[in-house]
């Protein structure tokens, strides 16, 4: 790698940084050191900056073993208060909450103060209450990025209703399974969606989805204007259905271990899990996180990239940046339309001050060419954030000097859905940074990195990555399967919560994410389970058997790679390949559009019939020398005959 030099040199934060900072170095030893040595009196520190009903009795109130996770227990409190209302009370009504810059750079911006949003929440909260929504009910939220998403995210918060936001870009079948999982008999939807100027059309996946499961009541919001059928009795138009609805809706006193939200996330087996965060802990975490982490100041402008679909958009557009009172943009557009400047245009538009971004939206940017960002005026810019997979040095450094002037610091964050929030990074005025690497734990946070047998390492070391400790933000369970959660994240470690990845500590004490260990790829920043791939492949009537794995891929980090048997006397073929490109496109979503297909005539089994995946891996990745003990294999002459098929392509 030609950069490999840089990835080890130290980037000192630069002077504006460390000037402008609530943490600097000395600042975040002490109070890192007081979250480990004293959590409940330094965790009980950061909830006080929430309002609560009743504060807190217990702070720290969990168990790994056995596995339950309780935070701030007998505190009652509401996060949409927290979000919205309390700003209002204190004066704050008239600053921006959110700025909404649409698909179209021509179309029309949006601003909604902190009193508009109050406003809006509660039209939108009393109107689900019509509907028949109740504390505790599931709702689904399907929806743009519009501001729209936002206040049905908040007004559930404000009744107690638990939403599930499910990405728009996911298939109807897709949007029923979680439907289904969580019995959620409501839906907000909007008629369409645009993302760069292609129409999505999101009434007609609900449409479809409600073939397979029922739901009582869907809630539409016009955005489009596409035409879409109108169920009597079960659709209603919001703009209809909110007309007259009283201006006052109180906020739901909320026990702080009730739940706030469900988000499905993939795993290595089996369906998306529907991981459960509550209220309490989640919101402390999100607004302690996003305070020191951004380093946020009145008045500045900052911009989450991510999709309100995923974890990142719950935390770090609504949740996080609504509870410090922050201005926070919301973007429906893409990174590449209506040309490859629409993110550079929209910070110099908008003077953001802080970008929090992704590495493969970088990547995709810098093939680009540097003359997209060096036309526009970006000098706004005071902090560049990354997350969803480690960032190559290369993408680092490019976003580091050509969009940061090299006068920016970047903080890149690793987290998780399961963690609610951002859990190792380098503090923007406290740490340097080392290109590729997420940095020190957040406060609160112990990391351990461990051994195939469970050992702890020590020191400058490699492993697989556990937390050792709750924190406030960690979900507490997978809804409706507690055994799962306990399962998945509990039963390799006893007594630790095991993200799923590798990673390198070096002898700063500096992490460095190495990917996933499980079967687990990462696309774009999205994760998906190589075994939900394979089951739409395998439901191809001409499929016998297939086997997914992830493959280095510029743009994407990772590609889908799928190995693909066909039933006796089909035939292999471009034609067929993009047949069922299509298909797994059709089934899950075009997130999870393979790659490549690589027919085989069989897989590598071993002679019990398990499929040795590792050697699979090897070989889509182009490494046929480190293929390890092929011995056990059945027939090991299928080795040559899938490299033979790799080297062909
Ligand atoms: C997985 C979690 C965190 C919100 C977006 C994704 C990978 C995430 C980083 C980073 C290296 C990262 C990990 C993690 N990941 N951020 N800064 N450096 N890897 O949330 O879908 O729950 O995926 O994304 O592999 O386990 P998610």
């Amino acid at each position: 790698m030609a950069d490999a030099t840089i990835a080890e040199r130290w980037i000192e934060p630069p002077l504006q940084a460390r000037e402008h900072t609530l943490c600097d170095a000395d600042t975040y030893e002490a109070m890192y050191r007081r979250s480990i040595e004293e959590p409940d009196a330094f965790w009980d520190e950061q909830a006080a900056r929430l309002e609560w009903i009743t504060p807190p009795e217990t702070i720290a109130d969990w168990s790994f073993d056995p596995v339950a996770i309780r935070w701030f227990t007998g505190g009652t409190l509401n996060l949409c208060h927290n979000a919205v209302d309390r700003h209002v009370a204190a004066g704050r009504g008239e600053t921006i909450a959110l700025i909404f810059e649409p698909d179209d750079p021509a179309g029309e911006v949006r601003r909604i103060t902190y009193a508009g949003l109050q406003r809006e929440v509660i039209r939108m909260a009393n109107t689900l209450k019509q509907l028949g929504v109740a504390r505790g009910d599931r709702v689904t939220i399907t929806m743009p990025m519009i501001p729209e998403a936002a206040f049905a995210m908040l007004a559930c918060a404000r009744i107690g209703a638990v939403h599930s936001v499910v990405f728009g870009g996911f298939s109807p079948d897709a949007i029923a399974g979680r439907v289904e999982d969580c019995a959620s008999d409501w839906i907000i939807c909007a008629d369409g969606a645009v993302r760069g100027a292609k129409p999505v059309p999101l009434k007609a996946h609900v449409d479809a989805a409600l073939q397979k499961v029922a739901a009582k009541a869907v809630l539409v919001v016009r955005h489009t204007g596409v035409d879409v059928t109108m169920v009597a009795g079960r659709d209603h138009w919001y703009h209809e259905a909110s007309q007259g609805v009283a201006e006052d809706c109180p906020c739901e006193p909320m026990a702080a271990d009730d739940p706030l939200f469900i988000l499905y996330t993939s795993g290595s087996t089996g369906k998306p899990k529907g991981v459960l965060h509550t209220t309490g802990g989640y919101a402390v975490w999100t607004e302690t996180t996003f305070r020191y982490v951004f380093d946020y100041r009145p008045g500045e402008i900052y911009w989450c990239t991510a999709d309100i679909g995923w974890v990142t958009g719950h935390s770090y557009i609504v949740y996080g940046p609504l509870q410090n009172g922050a201005t926070a943009l919301m973007f429906e557009g893409v990174p590449n339309h209506p040309d490859h400047d629409r993110f550079w245009q929209v910070v110099a538009k908008h003077k953001v001050n802080i970008f929090y971004s992704a590495p493969t939206a970088i990547r995709s940017l810098m093939r680009e060419g540097d003359g997209h960002v060096t036309k526009h005026d970006l000098s706004s810019l005071r902090l560049l954030g990354s997350v969803g997979e480690p960032i190559n040095p290369e993408a680092w450094r490019w976003y580091h000097q050509v969009v940061g002037k090299g006068a920016v610091p970047i903080v890149d964050t690793w987290w998780q859905t399961e963690t609610g929030g951002i859990m190792i990074t380098t503090l923007p005025g406290a740490h340097p940074m080392k290109p590729g690497s997420a940095g020190r734990p957040f406060f609160g946070v112990c990391p351990q990195l461990v051994d195939g047998d469970g050992q702890v390492l020590d020191g400058a070391t490699e492993g697989n990555l556990c937390i050792s400790r709750s924190w406030p933000g960690q979900a507490t369970t997978i809804y409706g399967d507690h055994e799962r959660f306990v399962q998945t994240y509990f039963s390799t470690y006893p007594g630790k919560y095991f993200t799923g990845d590798g990673c390198r500590r070096d002898e700063d004490g500096y992490y460095w994410i190495t990917g996933r260990v499980d079967d687990v790829i990462n696309v774009s920043g999205h994760r998906l389970g190589t075994a939900e791939v394979e089951s739409a492949l395998v439901l191809h009537p001409r499929v016998a058997e297939a086997a997914v794995v992830g493959a280095p891929h510029d743009i994407k980090g990772q590609g889908i790679y799928c190995y693909v048997t066909l039933n006796v006397g089909e035939e292999p073929g471009e034609g067929l390949a993009a047949e069922l490109r299509a298909h797994v496109r059709q089934e899950i979503g075009p997130i999870a559009t393979p790659d490549f297909v690589h027919f085989t005539p069989g897989l590598p089994k071993t002679r019990s019939g398990k499929i040795m995946r590792r050697i699979l891996r090897k070989i889509a990745e182009n490494d046929f020398g480190s293929l390890g003990d092929t011995s056990t294999l059945a027939d090991p002459s299928i080795v040559e005959t899938l490299i033979d098929g790799r080297q062909n392509r």
